[in-house]
């Protein structure tokens, strides 16, 4: 079958693509881009803001060139069910909330004409926890590269979510549910908040230190608001001077922090030593193990997982079996009795 895709942003498409293109030949083109279209297709799949009021006419224009195409595919925002009316007065045949699975899409192209099937509770959860998540980010890292105090109760609030999500859910639908919705920064905080939480609860840690875990992994990155993003999202290798940038964020981080209420001591110790390796050749204060609490070791070990599972444009993420083989190359640098323990979580699914 051939199938049309039209979108507004280039991200929609990249995501929708590789979800069809193994039964379907798949044309794209955005909705305001001067692509050549397809004289005719089977099918189209639209994704687009259809609160915006020329995506609702650009998208009228679209429908009506593809006049013969059987099945009109809307992909439209959970959140807002009205959207899901626009789509059919558009002409939407079907319409399919984000996230989309590729199962739902396929079955709407293969004309089960099922609508898609409620999303679980667990699942729910976890993707509230990540939305809620990432929203916590947002603010705290506009709150750092502007000088502002960060929400401290809103941070610990979304972390805490996080954690049940974790708890209810499990960590691979967390990881899942984190890659295909959040990117970047975002991405890589929601991901060590999981990983660091299923880390606490697989390690039986006791209630406080849990909490003390999950928050500290929400903040521990969060000095990366006062490096530009050409550095911190620069695909490939970075030179001295980008890596000497990209280091000064634990200490930037705690700076930030430090006196701001509720944040406890042992919270601004795992945001400044994250970094920091058992050999001391971490950073920025090159601590010895005697001076790496507990905390920050559990923190470490989630941290360098979570950023080799991430799941960034210019590389494919690494499978969770090489990520662990590489902790256990880190003898010397990290605990190793903690990354056995580890393995639990990184292995198991
Ligand atoms: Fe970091
Ligand atoms: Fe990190």
């Amino acid at each position: 079958m051939l199938v049309h895709i039209v979108a507004d942003h280039q991200n929609k498409i990249s995501d929708l693509r590789p979800l069809l293109s193994s039964q379907h030949v798949i044309t794209s083109a955005l909705l305001y881009g001067n692509g050549r279209l397809p004289k005719d297709c089977d099918a189209i799949v639209a994704a687009a803001d259809l609160r915006n009021a020329e995506n609702i006419a650009a998208l009228k224009t679209v429908s009506t060139a593809f006049k013969s195409a059987r099945r009109k595919i809307f992909v439209v925002d959970q959140k807002a069910r009205l959207d899901a009316a626009q789509a059919y007065a558009l002409g939407a045949t079907h319409v399919l909330f984000n996230p989309v699975y590729q199962e739902s899409l396929l079955a709407a192209l293969g004309g089960s004409g099922k609508p898609q099937e409620p999303a679980g509770d667990a699942d729910q959860v976890a993707r509230e926890a990540a939305s809620e998540g990432a929203a916590c980010l947002d603010s705290m890292f506009r709150s750092v590269s502007t000088g502002q105090q960060v929400d401290v109760a809103g941070a610990k609030r979304a972390a805490a979510k996080i954690a049940d999500a974790v708890g209810e859910s499990g960590f691979s639908h967390w990881m899942e549910t984190v890659r295909r919705h959040h990117e970047g920064t975002y991405q890589h905080c929601l991901l060590v908040t999981g990983t660091a939480a299923a880390f606490g609860l697989s390690l039986g840690l006791a209630k406080a230190d849990m909490e003390r875990l999950y928050t500290a992994a929400m903040f521990h990155d969060v000095g990366k608001a006062k490096i530009p993003s050409t550095v911190l999202d620069k695909p490939g290798r970075l030179d001295d001077q980008e890596r000497a940038l990209i280091e000064t964020h634990p200490a930037a981080g705690y700076d930030a922090l430090k006196g701001t209420g509720g944040i406890s001591p042992e919270i601004l110790d795992a945001v400044r030593h994250h970094h920091e390796y058992l050999d001391g050749s971490g950073y920025p204060d090159r601590l010895g193990a005697a001076a790496i609490a507990d905390l920050v070791r559990v923190l470490t070990i989630s941290d360098i997982f979570a950023a080799l599972i991430e799941d960034r444009r210019y590389k494919p993420p690494m499978s969770r079996a090489q990520a662990f083989d590489i902790l256990t190359d880190m003898r010397g640098k990290l605990e190793m009795p903690l990354v056995t323990a580890f393995k639990k979580v990184a292995l198991n699914r």
